[in-house]
């Protein structure tokens, strides 16, 4: 390394040396948690009075707590630093040991967390079938939730997902939420709400988070997905079931001291990125009504409610190989195995970026069908 090329900086020397990051012209729409703070995020962070979070003395996480709590309509809430942590403390603070947690099969919480709640928790997820839009079998539902039988596990929580990722990003309404709350608490179980992204059902069903909220004991939503903060999630519910959050959070090491750094972005977040999500969802359907105008390409239209999209390639294409095209022409997506490929938009995607998308999209899926024929 010649001298006029040393780093100045710690950030020089992180540019020159991240190999991971996507070059300016790459379009990222793997997920909306690639999104970088914006510069008022890093501005507010850099500027963020802070104290020791774990003595409750953080302004920063205290504002970002209560602004948050008000949002959501609960009591408390408390900011924990993912939101894989938040649903699992939620799910600690819902269960005992050998108490199952009801689950439907296509959620964030059985795909990709469920190794907490079996190693730290000692709680067995129950599944319930999940149909394309989201929705429980009511029926197995009801079987689902234990009688008190000595034989049985006792049933500690029941679980849904709004949006529902691997559903498309599909909203799940309202009087199916109350249908699940009322079939719950009839029964004496309590409903847990893994709100990742809650503000994009609220912004599809045009009624605030709260609303949402109202039907379910507690919720975790994830400030580092749409709305751009770099890390965090919140649980919200009663009082005295964040005072358990809290314990566990405390427990899985996640309790933080100057979190007020990382909090600033968050409360930011909550202040300037929620009115702007329906802009997403609209991109989005841009997005799966481009897709869906490429010969063999399938997208449920139906689930694209919000700012996912999931599509299957056409038949006879390798969805590894239509992927890894689409990456050399500069476009990045998320393999969802049987479910197809996914794309996510978010803040830093434009109108330009969509139409390039399914520009690259259509030549990616040309070029291997050609191949294919070539070869056939
Ligand atoms: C629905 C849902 N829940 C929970 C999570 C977990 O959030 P985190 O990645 O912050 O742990 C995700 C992340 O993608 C998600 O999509």
């Amino acid at each position: 390394m010649t001298a006029t090329t040393l780093p100045t900086t710690v950030n020089d020397d992180l540019r020159l040396h991240s190999d991971h990051a996507p070059a300016e012209h790459v379009i990222d729409l793997r997920s909306d948690t690639v999104t970088k703070p914006t510069p008022e995020m890093r501005a507010a962070m850099a500027e963020a009075i802070v104290g020791d979070d774990q003595y409750g003395e953080d302004p920063t996480v205290n504002a970002l707590e209560s602004r948050a709590a008000k949002l959501m309509g609960k009591e408390a809430a408390v900011f924990v630093p993912s939101g894989t942590m938040g649903n699992l403390t939620a799910l600690l603070a819902h269960c005992g040991r050998g108490d199952e947690a009801i689950i439907g099969d296509e959620s964030h919480i059985l795909w990709y967390e469920s190794g907490g709640p079996a190693t730290l928790g000692g709680i067995p997820l129950f599944t319930v079938r999940t149909d394309r839009l989201g929705l429980f079998d009511l029926d197995q539902l009801e079987g689902a939730i234990r009688t008190d039988r000595p034989g049985y596990p006792r049933s500690g929580v029941v679980c849904i997902e709004n949006t529902h990722n691997r559903c498309g990003g599909v909203v799940v309404p309202m009087a199916y939420m109350r249908t699940i709350r009322d079939l719950a608490h009839g029964r004496g179980v309590a409903v847990h709400l893994d709100g990742a992204r809650i503000f994009n059902a609220a912004a599809y069903l045009g009624i605030s988070p709260a609303a949402i909220a109202a039907e379910v004991d507690s919720v975790q939503f994830c400030l580092s997905k749409g709305l751009g903060a770099p890390v965090g999630s919140i649980v919200a519910g009663a009082g005295e079931f964040i005072v358990s959050v809290r314990k566990q959070r405390k427990v899985l090491g996640g309790a933080m001291r100057q979190a007020g750094v990382i909090a600033a972005a968050g409360l930011l977040a909550l202040e300037t990125m929620i009115d702007r999500l329906p802009e997403d969802h609209q991109r989005a359907g841009t997005l799966a009504t481009g897709l869906a105008g490429i010969p063999g390409v399938s997208v449920d239209l139906e689930t694209v409610h919000t700012n996912i999209v999931v599509f299957k390639v056409p038949s006879g294409l390798d969805q590894r190989e239509v992927a890894a095209s689409c990456k050399g022409l500069g476009l990045i997506v998320s393999d969802y195995g049987a479910r197809g490929l996914r794309m996510v938009t978010h803040y830093e995607i434009g109108d330009g970026e969509i139409s390039r998308a399914i520009e690259i999209v259509g030549t990616a899926i040309d070029g291997l069908a050609s191949r294919s024929k070539r070869r056939a």
